[in-house]
Order: structure tokens, then C-alpha cells, then sequence
């Protein structure tokens, strides 16, 4: 079984909105159901779980039928951090899943995934146990400590941005969050760091472009052109 976790129990304190970002409308659809869609219709995807804060459960509940999401299986209430978010889904998924089965982490900021991206990181993380989704860097990254001076500037062709999905066997992904709070580690802002504390090897598949996070307002301003050029053609 192949279950995709969309994460939307944030506060997108970033976009400065008086919604959070994942609720914001986009052409007549809430974003998070832009993002629903995709794994909705994804012929590798069993079921889907989604966290978010409790005020919003019945929002989703009746946007999932309008919208016609036929594989919700979950709505689960949010952390306070994206890691307690991941953990309550795991929890709250845990009677129905089998060790080898498969959760695909995503972000519900990220509505541009590609079916290539969701089929990608199910097959790499049956075969691997975990894998995450990168982009190589186009921009030279600089490092700074202070925020003002720079201390080193990293080998390019070694740096990737990390997007989501996050991909892993449910048996591995549990055991990554039980070790992180053991070790009182509650605000990994990424899974696939929580699976390396445990020594074990993370592999990944290319993202693209299009699957950016929307954070800030910018961003949904590229969002929005992005859809109305045409999301199908693109991708
Ligand atoms: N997320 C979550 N639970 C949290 C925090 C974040 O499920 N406690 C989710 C967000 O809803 C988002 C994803 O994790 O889909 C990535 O987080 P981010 O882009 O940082 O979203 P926010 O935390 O909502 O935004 P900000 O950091 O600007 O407040
Ligand atoms: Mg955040």
C-alpha cells in the first residue's frame, strides 16, 4: 500500500495572510486541493492523510467532496511543529500500514508536483527505504554564520535544494521520528534527516522547477501564471 501524507498543519506565518497559505484560493480551489488532486489521481497512491490544525478539518472534509478526492482516508490534527505534524500521521495511520508499506511525505505548499515526481519517489523508496527529492542548486550558495560576512562558499556541483516529497517504508519513517524524540529532537524541519541520525542511507530522485514551496506572496503570484499558462502543458 502507498499512502501520500500531505502535510498542511502549518500557519504560513511567512505569507503573512489572514488564512494560512495552504487554504488561500487559487482559480476557484483552495490550494492544498491543487496539491490533493495530484495525488488523487495518481494511480500509485492507495490512500491520502492529511494534518492540519482542527479548525479547518470540516473545511477539508466538505472541500474533498465538492472537489470529488475520492482516496482521503485521514484528516489528522496538526503538531506544533512540521515534525509532530509528520509523527501525528504516522500515529494516527499505524493500525492500517504494514512495515514495507510506503508514505509519501509532501508538503501541501508544494501544489505543482508532477505524477513523474510521486511515481519516481514510490518506486526509489520501495527499493531503498528512503529517499528524498532534489534539485541541483542553480545559484552558487554562500555560507555566512553571521549574516553579514561570508565564512566559506561551498562546491556547487555538491549542493542540491531539497523539496518534497520525502519518500520511506512505514517501518523505517517511524522508527526515524521514535529515535528523534528520544534524543529531544522535536523541530526537524525535513524527515530525511531524521532517518540519517540513524545511520541509515537516504537516496533521491531529480524534482523540478515547478515544484517549488509556496512560502511568500511572490510565490503565489508565480503559481497563479504558472496555472493559467497552462499546468498540464507544462508539466
Ligand atoms: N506544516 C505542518 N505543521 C506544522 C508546520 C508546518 O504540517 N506545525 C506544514 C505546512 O503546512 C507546509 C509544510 O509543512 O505545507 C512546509 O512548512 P512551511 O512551508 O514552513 O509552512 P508554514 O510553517 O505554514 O509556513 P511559515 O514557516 O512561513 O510559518
Ligand atoms: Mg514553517
Amino acid at each position: 500500500m502507498n499512502i501520500g501524507i500531505i502535510l498542511a498543519g502549518g500557519s504560513g506565518s511567512r505569507m503573512g495572510s489572514d488564512i494560512p497559505k495552504q487554504f488561500i484560493d487559487i482559480y476557484g480551489k483552495p490550494l492544498i486541493i491543487h496539491t490533493m488532486e495530484s495525488f488523487d489521481v495518481n494511480s500509485n497512491i492507495d490512500y491520502i492523510a492529511v494534518v492540519c490544525k482542527s479548525d479547518w478539518k470540516e473545511d477539508l472534509q466538505i472541500w474533498a467532496r465538492k472537489f470529488g478526492i475520492n482516496k482521503l482516508r485521514w484528516i489528522v490534527d496538526g503538531g506544533d511543529t512540521r515534525q509532530t505534524s509528520t509523527y501525528n500521521a504516522l500515529s494516527a495511520i499505524k493500525e492500517q500500514c504494514s512495515k514495507d508499506d510506503i508514505v509519501v511525505i509532501h508538503d501541501a505548499a508544494r501544489p505543482l508536483i508532477s505524477q513523474r515526481i510521486i511515481d519516481e519517489n514510490i518506486i526509489r523508496a520501495k527499493e531503498f527505504g528512503a529517499v528524498d527529492t532534489v534539485i541541483p542548486t542553480p545559484d552558487t550558495i554562500v555560507n555566512s554564520k553571521d549574516g553579514q560576512t561570508i565564512n566559506n562558499v561551498p562546491v556547487r556541483k555538491e549542493l542540491y535544494l531539497g523539496q518534497t516529497p520525502q519518500s520511506f517504508k512505514y517501518d523505517l519513517i517511524l522508527r526515524a521520528h521514535e529515535n528523534a524524540f528520544k534524543t529531544n529532537n522535536f523541530d526537524a524541519t525535513d524527515d530525511c534527516q531524521l532517518v540519517l541520525n540513524l545511520n541509515e542511507e537516504v537516496n533521491f530522485v531529480t524534482g523540478d522547477k515547478l515544484n517549488f514551496k509556496i512560502t511568500t506572496f511572490e510565490d503565489l503570484v508565480l503559481l497563479k501564471a504558472v496555472i493559467k499558462l497552462g499546468k498540464l502543458e507544462v508539466l
